[in-house]
C-alpha cells in the first residue's frame, strides 16, 4: 500500500536480488547487547523485532565481529565467528521477516579500534592515533603506551586469513537465513584503515594506490560471492568523506562505489567520518538534518545500484523531499530509531507529531553504555535496555500521585504512571513545564532539546494530566495523594562570597532564558526577559549551564571566560558533543559544519575558584595552589548546581509517601531524569511503601509484612 503523504518513502524498492516493502532502512546499530560469546539473546531479537513491528523495510543488523579473538568493536556486539551461532542468527532474522523487514548482517572488525581485546591490536599500519571519543578507547591511543595498548601492521598472512573469514562469516549470515549482508567499511574500522590514505601507510599490495588500498575490501567481496554464490546481496557501508586531512574525499568516494559496483556490490551504505574526527562520525546536536545527504546525492550519480544515506534524519517531510528529489534510494536512521522504533509506521499513519525525534544527545547509546562497555541504552526512550517499558499493562490499583516538578523527570514519570491508570496532577512553580532542557532551546546548535520538551509535553497534554502552574504545593495540600514524586530539578549554588549580590552577578538561568512569548506552552503571563551582559563574561561552574552559557554568549560574540575547579573543563560532556564545542571555544567548527563562528575564543581557566566579585567587576580568582589573580569583567554568571531538594525533606517530616527524582536526587542529565521518572512511572501500584534506602516501592513478596 502507497501512503498518500510519503509516496517515495513508502515505496517498495529492489536491493539485488530481493524488493524492501518501503525506502526505511535502519543503518547498523550496534547495540552491544549480545551474550559474552557474541550469540544472540532476546534482548538483541527484542530491540530488532520492535523495529520491524514500528514499520521499517531493511534493517542492517549492527557491527558483528568475524574473529573475537582479535576485535570486537563493543565489549558485547554480535559474532559470526563460530557456527554454534547460527541459530540464534537465525531466531533474529525470522523475528524480523514475521514483520514483513527485510534485513542484512553488518560484519565489521575493528582492528585499532576494537574494544576488546585492549592490547596487541591488529590494523592496516601501526599508526596510534589519539580518538578518545570512539567505543573502544577508555584508553586514549596518545597513552598507549603507558598504558599498554599496541597497535601492529597486519601480516600479508594474517590479511587473507581475516579475508576467509570475514567470508566464513558471511556465510553464516546467509545460513541463518538474512537476506544479505553488509561489510562496514566506514568510521576508521578494520576495513576503512585499509581504503583509507590517511591511515594506510603500508607499501606492499594492500596500501599505496587506491587501487591496493581497495585490495582488502575486495578481496573479501570475492570470497563472500565464492563462499555464498553471486546472488548473496552483499552491500558496503563507506564514508563519503573522511573529515580528515589526508582522509578520503567526496571523488575518490566516487571512484570507490565504480569499483565496488563492478564488483557486485549489491548496495552502498554512505555514512560519514573517522573516529578522529567525532563530529561526522557520530553527529552531535550541532548537525543539522541532512547535512551529509550530499554525499549519497553524488555517489548516486555515478552507480546504478541503490544508495542509502543516513546522518540526523529524524523528519519523514525532509526524507520525502530527498528521496523525490532523487538525491537517495532509502533513508537511513540509527539513533531515530533507538529513540523511537515506530517511526516508520507513524510517519505512514500520518501521525509525524506522535514521533519521539532523536535529539542526538549521544548520551544514553553512546556515553553511558558502549563507550564503558555496556548495553546500550536511551535518553529518551527508557524501553530501550528495559524491555519492561515496551508494552507495560495497567496497575493492579489505581493510586492519586502528586507530581512536583514539571521538567523530564516529572513529566516521564506522569506519562507511564497515567497511561498505567493512575489518576496523576503536575505541580509546576513557573509557568512552562518541560524544565531545565528548555534552556537548550536558546543556544543554537543545541535546540534539538526542544525536540524532546515539545514531545513529552504534548503526551502529558492528550493524556489529559492536569498542570497546575506556578504552583508550590504545601505538605497539607498533598494529603489526599497516595504518592507524592519530587522531580524538583537543581538550583544553582550561590556561595557566601564578597561581591554575590551585585548587580554583575546573574545565573546561567537568567542568560539562557528563552525570550519567545508565543510559545503553546506557556500560559502568556509574566515570562520575564533573559539577562543583558556586558562585552566581557566570566562563567563560574562545570555543568551544563555553564556550557550553554558560554556557547551563547560566545556566538553572541561575547568574550567569555569558564573558570571551574576541575582540571579541565566538561569532562561529564559526551566526547562527540565536547570535541566540536571545543573547536568552536577555539574559534572554529566542528568539521562539516559551517555557520557563524565566535568572534573570541573562550577561554578556561582550571583548577580554579572565585574569591571575591568587585564593585567594579574586578574578580579574585584562587587556583589550586592558592595563587591569586584578578580578572576584569563585566558579568558574572554562576552556573554550579546542586540538587534541590528542600521539598521533599519537608514532605518526608510530614509523613507523606514521598521520593525524590531526577536532578533532585543527584545533579546529572536528561538521561538520568528521564529513566528515573520512567523506573517511579512503572513501579507506583497497590501497598506502596518506603523502603529501607528511602525508595518507594510497590509491594514485598507474598507472606512478608513490616
Ligand atoms: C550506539 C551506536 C551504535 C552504532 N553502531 C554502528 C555500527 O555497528 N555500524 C555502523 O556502521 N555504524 C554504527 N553507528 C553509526 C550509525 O549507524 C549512524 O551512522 C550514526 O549514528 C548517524 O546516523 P543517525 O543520526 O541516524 O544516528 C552507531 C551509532 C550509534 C549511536
Amino acid at each position: 500500500m502507497i501512503a498518500k503523504k510519503y509516496p517515495h518513502l513508502f515505496s517498495p524498492i529492489k536491493i539485488g536480488n530481493f524488493e524492501a516493502p518501503n525506502r526505511v532502512c535502519h543503518v547498523p546499530t550496534d547495540i552491544s547487547s549480545a551474550n559474552a560469546d557474541g550469540s544472540v539473546n532476546q534482548r538483541v531479537i527484542t530491540y530488532h523485532e520492535e523495529i520491524a513491528k514500528g514499520g521499517c523495510g531493511f534493517i542492517i543488523c549492527g557491527a558483528s565481529t568475524p574473529d573475537k579473538k582479535t576485535g570486537r568493536p563493543t565489549a558485547t556486539c554480535l559474532a559470526v565467528d563460530e557456527d554454534p551461532l547460527i541459530p540464534g542468527l537465525a531466531e533474529l532474522a525470522e523475528a524480523m521477516h514475521r514483520h514483513g523487514a527485510k534485513n542484512s548482517v553488518q560484519i565489521q572488525h575493528p582492528g585499532r579500534q576494537a574494544a576488546w581485546p585492549r592490547k596487541g591490536l591488529i590494523s592496516a599500519t601501526d599508526m596510534v592515533a589519539d580518538i578518545p571519543a570512539s567505543a573502544g578507547h577508555e584508553v586514549v591511543y596518545a597513552q598507549a603506551e603507558a598504558k599498554g595498548k599496541s597497535i601492529r601492521a597486519m601480516s600479508v598472512d594474517e590479511i587473507y586469513d581475516l579475508v576467509e573469514k570475514f567470508a566464513e562469516g558471511a556465510w553464516r549470515v546467509q545460513q541463518a537465513g538474512f537476506d544479505s549482508v553488509e561489510l562496514h567499511g566506514a568510521h576508521g574500522y578494520l576495513i576503512a584503515q585499509f581504503m583509507s590514505p590517511y591511515v594506510n601507510k603500508r607499501n606492499d599490495r594492500f596500501g599505496g594506490s587506491f587501487m591496493s588500498r581497495m585490495r582488502f575490501p575486495i578481496e573479501i567481496i570475492h570470497t563472500i560471492q565464492f563462499k555464498c554464490g553471486p546472488d548473496f546481496p552483499i552491500g558496503i557501508r563507506y564514508s563519503g568523506e573522511e573529515w580528515i586531512e589526508g582522509g578520503r574525499m567526496l571523488e575518490e568516494s566516487v571512484r570507490a562505489a565504480e569499483l565496488f559496483e563492478g564488483h557486485g556490490v549489491a548496495f552502498l551504505d554512505i555514512s560519514a567520518g573517522i573516529f578522529e574526527m567525532p563530529g561526522p562520525t557520530m553527529d552531535p546536536m550541532y548537525y543539522p538534518q541532512g547535512w551529509n545527504t550530499y554525499t549519497a546525492d553524488e555517489i548516486k550519480k555515478h552507480v546504478k545500484i541503490p544508495v542509502i544515506t543516513s546522518h540526523t534524519l529524524r523528519d519523514p517531510d525532509y526524507c520525502e523531499k530527498i528521496l523525490a528529489e532523487g538525491k537517495t534510494d532509502m533513508v537511513g536512521l540509527s539513533r531515530q530509531l533507538i529513540a523511537d522504533p515506530y517511526w516508520a509506521d507513524k510517519a505512514n499513519a500520518g501521525k509525524k507529531e506522535e514521533i519521539r525525534r532523536c535529539i542526538s544527545c549521544l548520551v544514553g547509546c553512546w556515553q553511558e553504555s558502549l563507550m564503558i562497555k555496556r548495553h546500550m541504552r536511551c535518553a529518551i526512550n527508557p524501553a530501550i535496555g528495559d524491555e519492561r517499558f515496551i508494552d507495560f499493562g495497567p496497575a493492579e490499583s489505581k493510586l492519586k500521585v502528586a507530581v512536583v516538578g514539571g521538567g523530564p523527570a516529572g513529566l516521564e514519570a506522569a506519562r507511564i504512571a497515567t497511561l498505567r491508570g493512575h489518576k496523576v496532577t503536575v505541580f509546576e512553580k513557573t509557568g512552562e513545564v518541560g524544565g531545565a532542557i528548555l534552556y537548550c532551546c536558546t543556544v543554537a546548535g543545541k535546540n534539538k532539546m526542544r525536540w524532546y520538551a515539545d514531545w513529552i509535553r504534548r503526551q502529558i497534554k492528550k493524556l489529559g494530566v492536569p498542570i497546575k502552574y506556578e504552583s508550590v504545593p504545601k505538605p497539607e495540600d498533598l494529603k489526599d495523594f497516595d504518592a507524592v514524586l519530587v522531580c524538583t530539578g537543581s538550583e544553582v549554588v550561590r556561595p557566601d562570597i564578597r561581591g554575590i549580590d551585585s548587580d554583575r552577578v546573574c545565573t546561567f538561568e537568567d542568560v539562557l532564558r528563552c525570550k519567545s512569548k508565543s510559545c503553546e506552552y506557556w500560559p502568556k503571563k509574566g515570562k520575564a526577559e533573559p539577562a543583558e551582559v556586558g562585552d566581557i563574561v566570566l562563567i563560574w561552574g562545570d555543568h551544563f549551564g555553564a556550557a550553554d552559557a558560554a556557547e551563547k554568549l560566545g556566538a553572541a560574540g561575547k568574550k567569555v571566560y569558564i573558570v571551574t575547579e576541575n582540571s579541565g573543563f566538561a569532562s561529564w560532556m559526551e566526547p562527540c558533543h565536547k570535541d566540536v564545542m571545543q573547536k568552536r571555544f577555539n574559534g572554529g567548527q566542528g568539521e562539516g559544519l559551517s555557520g557563524k563562528t565566535f568572534k573570541h575564543p573562550v577561554t578556561i581557566i582550571p583548577d580554579s575558584s572565585v574569591l571575591e566579585i568587585g564593585k567594579d567587576g574586578e574578580v579574585v580568582l584562587v587556583n589550586g595552589k592558592f595563587e591569586r589573580s584578578t580578572l576584569k569583567v563585566d558579568n558574572v554568571v554562576l552556573a554550579n548546581v546542586q540538587a534541590s531538594d528542600e521539598l521533599y525533606e519537608l514532605y518526608r517530616k510530614e509523613g507523606l509517601v514521598v521520593t525524590k527524582l531526577g536532578d533532585a536526587k543527584k545533579v546529572r542529565n536528561l538521561r538520568g531524569a528521564v529513566t528515573d521518572g520512567a523506573n517511579i512511572g512503572i513501579t507506583i501500584n497497590k501497598d506502596l511503601q518506603i523502603n529501607a534506602n528511602a525508595e518507594i516501592i510497590a509491594s514485598l513478596p507474598t507472606g512478608i509484612e513490616l
